[in-house]
């Protein structure tokens, strides 16, 4: 939520970073594998000047047999940085998909995390957040992967791409997440080919911003919701509707967005905002309705990302007031939603579900 208060701290923050206040740290004897709080009054931080550490290797079999499995370490009184890190993106050049023999040999906490054999829709995966999250599929064993996406140019593009580079069955469908008839013909077109789908990954959206509601034009308003809510319905229709025909268990992942739940500053943009907040509650209800047929429905709500969605001229005076009420004074790269797309989609987050999980760098926090 944004207040007054958590601007002026947010710029006190930036304009004049505070030095870290150092205290003398507390006299500590070394003894190994010690337990210190005991030595404190309660309300003491307790400070170590050594921090004692005990390490099993796979030789010492978790016996203390050697003394070299316990030392200390020193602690030293360093300021920490206040300088924000610079977020290099990933190079991607080649997508490694993960190989059935190295699937077979991992641990089976691993194996839950993977997405091993599933077959996987991604809408607005022609480019941005739902183009890396079908890589990130792709990577994580998927055994086909497919594009809805209503660009046909970029749309051919990226399957091409995601194809070459992975070796993986890639396809992609020039359609409207608007249009139910087509979304229809083209998800019984996936199971055909793949068979039922096992996950869906709803990522395709658009953002009207800077516009005040007392001048919106209707037309724009139905239109957004159009796609960011009624199309989150109608593709999860479809693809719940083939998951349930075919008996199978599935993931749905509605990308949602940090505005869902709060009211970004300083553009107006209540439509957008409306619309996210539909498709989280939406996704709840679905989640709920649907736990029956073993069907999960999660939604990932990110924060402001660096996509093409804001990489506009008029919105660069905006992202500097972002970034400075970002606590990691960034904005989300385009893959950073990567990692939480494949837990939500695997069979680690079996017990998930009607969750929205919020991926900002913080934002939200002030
Ligand atoms: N970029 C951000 O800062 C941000 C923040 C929060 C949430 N989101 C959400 O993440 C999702 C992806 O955003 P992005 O930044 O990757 O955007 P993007 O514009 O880079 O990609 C969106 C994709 O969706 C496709 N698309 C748009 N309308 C469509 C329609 N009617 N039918 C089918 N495909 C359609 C576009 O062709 C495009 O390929 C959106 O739902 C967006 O609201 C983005």
């Amino acid at each position: 939520m944004f207040t007054a208060r958590s601007v002026a701290r947010a710029s006190a923050r930036l304009a004049f970073p505070k030095p870290p206040v150092v205290r003398a740290a507390a006299p500590f004897q070394y003894r190994a594998m010690s337990a210190t709080a005991s030595r404190f009054k309660k309300s003491e931080v307790i400070k170590e000047a050594e921090v004692p550490v005990s390490v099993y290797t796979p030789d010492s079999k978790g016996v203390a047999s050697a003394n070299s499995d316990h030392f200390s370490i020193p602690v030293k009184n360093v300021p920490s940085s206040t300088a924000p890190v610079e977020h290099v993106e990933a190079e991607e050049d080649s997508i490694s998909p993960l190989d059935e023999k190295v699937y077979q040999k991992m641990p089976p906490t691993m194996q839950k995390m993977s997405v091993m054999g599933k077959v996987i829709i991604v809408t607005g995966g022609a480019r941005g957040l739902g183009n890396h999250m079908a890589r990130a599929c792709a990577e994580a064993g998927a055994k086909a992967i497919v594009l809805f996406d209503a660009n046909q140019e970029l749309g051919d593009e990226a399957a091409q791409e995601l194809h070459e580079k992975s070796g993986l069955a890639v396809s992609f469908f020039k359609v409207d997440v608007r249009d139910g008839n087509a979304i229809n013909a083209a998800v019984q077109s996936v199971v055909d080919l793949y068979g039922a789908p096992d996950v869906l990954v709803n990522s395709a959206g658009i953002a009207d911003s800077n516009i005040k509601a007392e001048t919106y034009d209707p037309a724009m308003f139905r239109r957004l919701i159009d796609i960011n809510l009624t199309g989150s319905f109608l593709m999860s229709q479809a693809v719940g509707r083939a998951m349930m025909a075919a008996g199978k268990p599935g993931s749905i992942i509605l990308v949602a967005s940090m505005s869902g739940s709060i009211v970004n500053y300083p553009q107006e943009q209540s439509c957008y905002n409306a619309s996210k907040a539909g498709v989280i509650q939406f996704g709840k209800s679905l989640a709920a309705e649907w736990a029956k047929y073993d069907i999960r429905v999660n939604c990932i709500s990110p924060g402001y990302m660096d996509t093409a969605l804001n990489r506009v001229p008029a919105l660069d005076a905006q992202k500097k007031i972002w970034k400075s009420l970002t606590p990691q004074a960034r904005l989300g790269a385009v893959d950073d939603l990567n990692g939480l797309c494949v837990f939500l989609a695997s069979d680690a987050s079996g017990f998930m579900t009607g969750s929205n999980v919020i991926i900002d760098g913080g934002y939200t926090l002030y």
